[in-house]
């Protein structure tokens, strides 16, 4: 796929496309702040959000929406079911919330947010299969355009797959420098599923790594734009998140430049004392 812009797609397992950039919002406060992240980022031109009910910022998407004149079919829009909603009644009804918070009918993607919820960690398999039936479900209905997980590994897949009529159409896991899982790399893309990198920038920690600065320096970017540039020539879709609007513009000015394959190399290898991902078996939530 030829990387244009921001509003390059990729097309997912079911025709969907989506595209390759988009805005994060974990830990995005929900109040004129968080409204104005969405609206900075709609005016800059990102044309896909990134959010879930944990966040507890989707109303700050409804009413950016409902103060630009974006139009919702313009925008591709990410939630995702939180751990104490797994099971097929309150995927349902948590939805339902989710839809009424974003102030839309229908999301582009739904996400299992964790494969093992710590409530659940006697029967995640069950619990799994029942939300996913939920989910397909809501995916049929055209409610959920498309459907897929998020910090599964591979055991987890492979359980999911057992009973899914559907399979996931993506995988979001942590990608940045320094942190590559390279198994549920490989397994996600085998099995069908286009990847999205969380915590690009590594929740901002990125960037007193001296290696990172001299590389920056290099090719007259930013770290943010190196990292972000990274993970799209690594074929993830990128989910920076800022409240700062110069920031927000700056992260998409990634279009213009390319990483040499020794560079892509020798990123990946950097250790920029980011947090390793955590392990969704023993996560305390
Ligand atoms: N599925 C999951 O379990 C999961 C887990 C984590 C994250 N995510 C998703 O991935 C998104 C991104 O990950 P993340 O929130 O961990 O963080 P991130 O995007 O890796 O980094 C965000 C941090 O970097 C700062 N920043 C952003 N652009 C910058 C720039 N150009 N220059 C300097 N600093 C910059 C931000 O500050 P300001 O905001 O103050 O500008 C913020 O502190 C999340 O928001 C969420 O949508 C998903």
């Amino acid at each position: 796929m030829e990387l244009k812009d921001q509003n390059s797609t990729y097309v997912l397992a079911n025709g969907v496309e989506i595209p390759c950039l988009g805005f994060g919002m974990w830990q995005t406060p929900s109040d004129e702040v968080g409204v104005n992240s969405v609206i900075a980022a709609l005016g800059a031109g990102y044309r896909h959000i990134d959010t879930a009910q944990a966040y507890r910022n989707e109303q700050c998407v409804g009413e950016a929406f409902r103060r630009c004149n974006v139009k919702r079919e313009d925008v591709f829009l990410t939630t995702k079911i939180w751990n104490d909603s797994h099971s097929y009644e309150l995927v349902k009804s948590s939805f339902d919330i989710s839809l009424q918070k974003l102030g839309t009918d229908y999301v582009d993607l739904l996400l299992i947010h964790w494969p093992n919820p710590q409530a659940l960690r006697d029967r995640w398999q069950e619990a799994n299969a029942e939300t996913w039936r939920a989910m397909e479900e809501l995916c049929k209905a055209g409610k959920a355009r498309a459907i897929g997980i998020s910090n599964f590994r591979k055991h987890h897949i492979d359980a999911l797959l057992e009973n899914a009529e559907i399979p996931p159409m993506v995988n979001q896991i942590k990608h940045c420098p320094g942190v590559i899982q390279t198994e549920v790399e490989e397994y996600s893309r085998e099995k069908g599923m286009l990847l999205e990198a969380y915590s690009p920038l590594g929740t901002g920690r990125i960037f007193e790594s001296a290696e990172m600065k001299d590389i920056a320096a290099k090719y007259g970017r930013s770290i943010a734009q190196v990292c972000i540039r990274w993970n799209l020539q690594r074929g993830y879709v990128p989910l920076p998140k800022s409240v700062t609007p110069s920031r927000i513009e700056e992260n998409l000015n990634v279009f213009d430049f390319e990483i040499s394959e020794d560079d892509m190399d020798y990123i990946a290898g950097i250790d920029a004392g980011v947090r390793n991902a955590s392990n969704p078996d023993a996560v305390p939530f």
